[in-house]
């Protein structure tokens, strides 16, 4: 009953490492600018997905300090190889059932045997580095969408005071200037990295084409109740 098993593993293995052999990185590496906005190949560096460093060869879900994996990816046995990052990248919901990576797939095979000759240098040790270096990809792309770095926020972003009155925010900036955004505009938000807000003051940043939505960064959640206080 088990022969049918390793028979349908050999075909697969065999006719991934065909497709991923013909792969061209340079090609790969703009495939790549879809993971981005999600992934830093940089150690350590987690944005929506985890850092992709080192990651050809590890088991699964195994970057110890990111703390978001799905309980679908924790409990998978496989390591990452030009097989399953095949599988992976062709329909993720389809290869790991219930996994959290909201990314629907790219369904062209030599689209994918490129983006997998450039994982392969990519996710490779220090292989952020040596994909800037050989000019495959911009550094700023090898670090992912990181945030913005909070810490040196001009006087119209340093916020000095948030009050809510009704259904509007009044935020005030060290340039003397007040705002008042409906709540539904504004944005609370976390950063407690590096590039978070210094000094104990959020930062408000805009965001949004009309020019009407904002963003207000926190260094962390207690400064959210200690700074927005309710008064008309
Ligand atoms: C919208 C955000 C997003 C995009 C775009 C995205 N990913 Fe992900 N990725 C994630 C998240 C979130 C996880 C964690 C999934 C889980 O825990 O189930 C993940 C996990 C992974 C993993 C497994 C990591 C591990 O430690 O086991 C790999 C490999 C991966 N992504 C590769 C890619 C590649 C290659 C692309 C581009 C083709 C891509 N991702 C695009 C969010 C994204």
């Amino acid at each position: 009953m088990r022969t049918k098993i390793p028979v349908a593993g050999a075909v697969l293995l065999i006719s991934a490492a065909a497709v991923a052999a013909d792969g061209d990185a340079k090609r790969g590496a703009s495939v790549y600018r879809a993971c981005v906005a999600c992934h830093s190949l940089e150690p350590n560096v987690h944005l929506t997905g985890p850092s992709l460093a080192g990651l050809w060869g590890k088991k699964a879900a195994s970057i110890a300090d990111y703390p978001r994996y799905s309980e679908a990816l924790k409990t998978q046995e496989f390591f990452w190889d030009e097989t399953t990052l095949n599988a992976w990248v062709a329909d993720p919901a389809a290869f790991v059932k219930d996994n959290s990576m909201t990314f629907r797939g790219i369904k062209d095979d030599k689209t994918r045997a490129d983006l997998i000759a450039f994982l392969r240098l990519a996710f490779a040790p220090d292989g952020a580095k040596s994909v800037v270096a050989k000019g495959l990809l911009p550094a700023r792309m090898a670090r992912g969408q990181v945030p913005e770095s909070l810490d040196r926020a001009r006087p119209e972003e340093q916020v000095v005071s948030v009050r809510h009155c009704r259904n509007s925010f009044f935020v005030v900036t060290a340039n003397g200037t007040e705002r008042s955004i409906w709540e539904m505009n504004l944005r609370l938000k976390v950063d407690s990295g590096p590039n978070g807000p210094k000094g104990g003051k959020p930062v408000l940043t805009q965001s949004g084409m009309q020019g009407d939505r904002a963003s207000l960064v926190f260094s962390g959640p207690a400064q959210i109740s200690t700074f927005v206080q309710s008064k008309c």
